[in-house]
């Protein structure tokens, strides 16, 4: 059965934190996607990230917060794997790759200052935010292996008191939960299923009642990182097949170019982080 898309009220983020692309390279190799000498073009980067942020707070009025950029830290720009906001709750992310470690005072400044209880994980344990953990109503779906490690999600719902299904990543293009995987409200949700693990594929499809699943040629340009707000979703362009699953669901599409972002591994979903 097809399920309704979502009254505009019950899935829109209440604001979304995004950080501008000033400082924004591929400096070091950190995802199959980054490669040092396919250089990201510096006007074309911010103009991309301009339209998408007018496109945000003009046509959908969404409220963007921003954050700082700094110097030195160029995938900041990245907002999504900075952390998980729950209400008044921001758990800070542990970054996998020293590269990126820079960012978490930074996230961790931000947050305090903007009245938000900080919680933090246990090193050892990895975790990239919103990058690895994603709601589906009020279910917590985590993503697993390369970037964030199961037992981070297992203390992260513990200190949220929400439940999670830990799914497993097994492809490294797919090396966040969002880059195949984007709910859209309750009972249906955008994914590549074959960037899961064996056992992860089967919880996919036992509990997403309503599935609706992306193929690789889409997956590769980035289909799953996709930004809900109610019945608009903001997508990367050149994802024909999976624009109009949602639009036969009701969702209108909004497809943009990200192809500078790209080049690091990541476009609509990881530039924007939910509050
Ligand atoms: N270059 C960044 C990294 O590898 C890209 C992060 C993309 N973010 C995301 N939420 N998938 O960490």
């Amino acid at each position: 059965m097809r399920s309704p898309a979502p009254k505009e009220s019950e899935a829109r983020p209440r604001a979304l934190l995004m950080c501008p692309p000033d400082y924004f390279e591929v400096a070091y190799e950190i995802n199959p996607w980054m490669h040092v000498e396919r250089k990201v073009d510096a006007a074309k980067a911010k103009t991309q990230w301009r339209k998408y942020y007018e496109l945000l707070t003009g046509t959908l009025s969404v409220k963007v917060e921003l954050m700082a950029p700094v110097r030195g830290l160029p995938d900041m720009v990245f907002t999504a794997n900075g952390g998980l906001v729950r209400k008044r709750t921001f758990i800070r992310s542990n970054f996998r790759h020293k590269e990126r470690r820079g960012e978490e005072t930074h996230y961790e400044t931000w947050f305090r200052k903007n009245g938000y209880i900080v919680k933090k994980i246990e090193r050892p344990f990895a975790f990239e935010g919103e990058g690895d953990a994603l709601f589906m109503g009020s279910e917590l779906y985590t993503g697993f292996h390369f970037r964030s490690d199961v037992e981070a999600h297992d203390e992260i719902s513990g200190l949220l008191g929400v439940p999670y299904f830990a799914i497993e990543l097994a492809d490294k293009r797919f090396y966040h939960l969002d880059t195949c995987f984007a709910p859209l409200n309750e009972t249906s949700a955008l994914f590549y299923l074959e960037a899961f693990e064996p056992y992860a594929q089967l919880v996919l499809l036992e509990s997403v009642s309503d599935p609706i699943r992306v193929p690789e040629e889409e997956a590769l340009r980035f289909a799953c990182n996709a930004v809900v707000l109610g019945t608009n979703v903001v997508m990367p362009e050149g994802c024909p097949k999976t624009a109009g699953e949602l639009e036969k669901r009701g969702f209108r599409v909004y497809a943009l170019d990200f192809s500078e972002f790209m080049k690091a591994g990541g476009a609509a979903k990881c530039l924007a982080l939910q509050l």
